[in-house]
């Protein structure tokens, strides 16, 4: 290996090997990974450092984009189709208006409009998406011994969490165009209009092979709280009832909200699978911190460590955005009289999500005195020198002294 290694390592063609990586990793082959990472190993042994950097930032990105790949399932049968004289939606396709605004109802989203990556999500909640996926690409043969695939989906959970791009996400790997709405957008003051709304957009739906996503869902349910409402959401509600059972068998729906409590029981039932995304857990919060610090080398790990750290109930999108601020801020720091710590703390500090009493109450502490009560949280004596710049020694120190 560390002949080819070496061949390679020398190669003018460098570039051309790296785009056939690239191609090649898009098939997800666990023995292909396999290959590079011993390529990337030799490579390093030769002190050809930045080609192995290449091509290993290739691998890490594929096994990003992959960690839930429906690798058993074929690339054929996503073609699929889910009801019968279905037309292919194209984004030139007229989506229907509001009459009195004008405004379209829904949004086309094409499967190569948008880069999603699946959310990180603790693993029972990943089991429940395979089967959920497993399902629709496998509708044909649900069908074939007599059943129906579960074709509608209710997601819900806190803002932030990653239902949008989780919904995105599911279109992209049933290469399906997304017809998006927010519901929110579909209320009109004027009686009846709502819901002829929402008929009209259930109608274009159906028309079409696509997703069905109804953001903001719980935006009717939230009209009940007003007495003078209550006949016309009633009205409302019924009308959205009808047009979900009109659209079952006609292709997938997915649900989107935060406030699942507002919603009526008879439509929380329409929906044959009510997934709850919950907020990211520990681990989780190391990944998402390493995607947006864009790098999983050692010293990411440490800082992706203490942003997860103080991000204890935070969703998803919060972390990103803490995370994202501390990168910014150590591009003009001067990192030789500013630990990486110190610059965590700084931001934890000033951000407007809500920070936990005690993580802020270890961050307050001098330096020298976060050292134990981070020790016990689990935080390795390696981690920590680097975070804050001192050596191993000095931490231990300071760590077992009364
Ligand atoms: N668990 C997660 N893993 C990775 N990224 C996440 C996670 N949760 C949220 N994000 C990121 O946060 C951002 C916002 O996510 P998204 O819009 O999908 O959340 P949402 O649940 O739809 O929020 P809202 O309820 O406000 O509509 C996205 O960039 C998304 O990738
Ligand atoms: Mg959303």
């Amino acid at each position: 290996m560390s002949d080819v290694a070496r061949r390679l390592s020398t190669m003018e063609h460098f570039p051309i090997v790296t785009s056939l990586v690239r191609v090649a990793l898009g098939n997800d082959s666990a023995r292909l990974s396999h290959q590079v990472q011993r390529l990337v190993e030799a490579l390093v042994a030769d002190g050809e450092d930045a080609q192995a950097e290449a091509l290993s930032k290739l691998l890490n990105r594929r096994s990003r984009n992959t960690e839930l790949a429906p690798s058993r399932l074929t690339q054929s049968s996503r073609a699929v189709p889910l009801a019968t004289g279905l037309e292919k939606l194209s984004p030139q396709s007229a989506v229907p208006v509001d009459k009195d605004s004008s405004a379209p109802l829904a949004t086309i989203i094409m499967p190569d409009d948008v880069v999603t990556t699946l959310p990180l999500f603790p693993a029972s909640v990943h089991a429940n998406i395979e089967a959920l996926l497993m399902e629709w690409m496998n509708a044909d043969r649900i069908r074939e011994v007599g059943l129906s695939p579960s074709l509608s989906l209710l997601v819900y959970g806190a803002p932030g969490t990653g239902k949008t791009t989780l919904a995105l996400w599911l279109a992209q790997q049933l290469g399906r165009p997304v017809v998006l709405a927010r519901l929110d957008g579909l209320i009109s003051s004027f009686l009846g209009t709502t819901a002829r709304n929402l008929g009209a957009l259930f109608t274009f739906a159906n028309k079409y092979d696509c997703v069905l996503v109804l953001d903001e869902f719980d935006a009717l349910a939230k009209v009940r709280d007003d007495p003078n409402e209550v006949g016309e959401i009633k009205r409302v509600v019924n009308a959205l009832l009808q047009n979900m059972d009109v659209r079952v068998g006609r292709g997938i729906t997915i649900a989107l909200t935060n406030h699942e409590g507002l919603l009526d029981p008879a439509i929380w039932r329409r929906f044959e699978v009510q997934l709850a995304v919950p907020k990211p857990e520990f681990e989780q919060r190391v990944q998402i911190a390493l995607r947006s610090l864009d790098s999983a080398d050692d010293s990411a790990r440490a800082e992706a460590h203490l942003l997860s750290w103080v991000a204890e109930g935070l969703s998803g999108a919060e972390l990103r955005t803490l995370a994202t601020k501390y990168r910014k801020r150590r591009l003009f720091v001067n990192a030789e009289d500013v630990p990486p710590a110190a610059t965590i703390a700084q931001v934890a500090s000033s951000t407007s999500v809500h920070i936990g009493d005690d993580v802020l109450d270890v961050l307050q502490l001098d330096e020298a005195k976060q050292l134990k009560p981070l020790h016990s949280k689990g935080f390795s004596y390696a981690d920590l020198a680097y975070l804050f710049d001192i050596s191993t020694k000095t931490v231990q120190r300071r760590v077992t002294e009364e």
